[in-house]
């Protein structure tokens, strides 16, 4: 396993890149309303990402190895998508919970970032699971720093979750970030204190939790790459892009519009 520690000048850009993605969601969340439907909103990022920003949307024509080339800019995944939704007609209506993950490469680097975005009023259960996801998320962050271990990560999180009443995706994680979108070291949301790989400053790697209100169980779809909840219950996630740095970590997906991180 060889994970890519990232140079000054590396890091410089991936601040640009992770700022940039995060500024994605800045600029479409007021477009995430009822009726909207998700093939506009890829559309409208799509439009942002290239002619404002000049950046290029890494999911677009992405192929990892035994799947089909995404054909999208963005995920969108709702409800009881987990995650790699693929925009289409599909209107968000009242209720919903949507996950608008955007990836941007600028200068050669990647920035991976999403949010929750509540359509209407959601159900109080549906809102529990979207903010137990965020805080997940931000126990996890807030686990990384010199000496720590992946599995402080994963455990922290996991234990989170689980408290809540909820589960962990076990099927997809986190992941080093750089010149490439999906490096390594792969980041489990779950886990055991002490355990795998040792976090030395300059690596950049995501946390992404993907959490269910029922069943950790998942299903592909026929797509090739939408993930659903075996049990149709509801699924939420977070993602922020994060440097080791000498003393802890730097968030580097963070911009103007980001949500403030819950209390500690
Ligand atoms: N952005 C996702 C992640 O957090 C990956 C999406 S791959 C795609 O790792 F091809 F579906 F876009
Ligand atoms: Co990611
Ligand atoms: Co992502």
């Amino acid at each position: 396993m060889s994970v890519n520690l990232k140079s000054a000048d590396d890091i410089e850009k991936m601040r640009v890149a992770g700022r940039l993605a995060a500024e994605v969601l800045d600029y479409i969340a007021p477009h995430v309303q009822p009726g909207v439907a998700t093939g506009e909103l890829d559309r409208l990022c799509h439009e942002y990402m290239v002619e404002t920003q000049r950046t290029i949307p890494a999911p677009l024509h992405y192929a990892p190895p035994g799947h089909l080339p995404y054909p999208a800019s963005i995920c969108t995944s709702v409800n009881h998508v987990v995650c790699h939704g693929i925009p289409g007609d599909k209107k968000l209506k009242p209720g919903d919970i949507v996950n608008l993950d955007i990836t941007v490469i600028k200068d050669g680097f990647h920035g991976d970032t999403s949010r929750m975005f509540c359509i209407g009023s959601p159900s109080i259960q549906a809102r529990r699971l979207v903010d137990a996801t965020y805080e997940a998320m931000w126990r996890g962050i807030r686990a990384v720093r010199p000496g720590a271990h992946l599995g402080d990560i994963g455990s922290t999180i996991q234990k989170f979750a689980e408290s809540q009443g909820f589960s962990i995706v076990r099927e997809f994680c986190g992941h080093g970030i750089g010149r490439q979108f999906h490096e390594e070291p792969q980041v489990l949301h779950y886990g055991r204190p002490g355990t795998g790989l040792k976090l030395v400053p300059g690596m950049t790697f995501t946390i992404e939790p993907m959490i269910n209100a029922g069943r950790a169980g998942i299903r592909s779809l026929a797509d090739g790459w939408t993930i659903v909840t075996a049990d149709h219950s509801l699924s939420a996630q977070w993602e922020h892009t994060v440097l080791v740095t000498a003393d802890g970590h730097e968030v580097l997906t963070l911009s103007a519009g980001a949500p403030e991180p819950p209390a500690a």
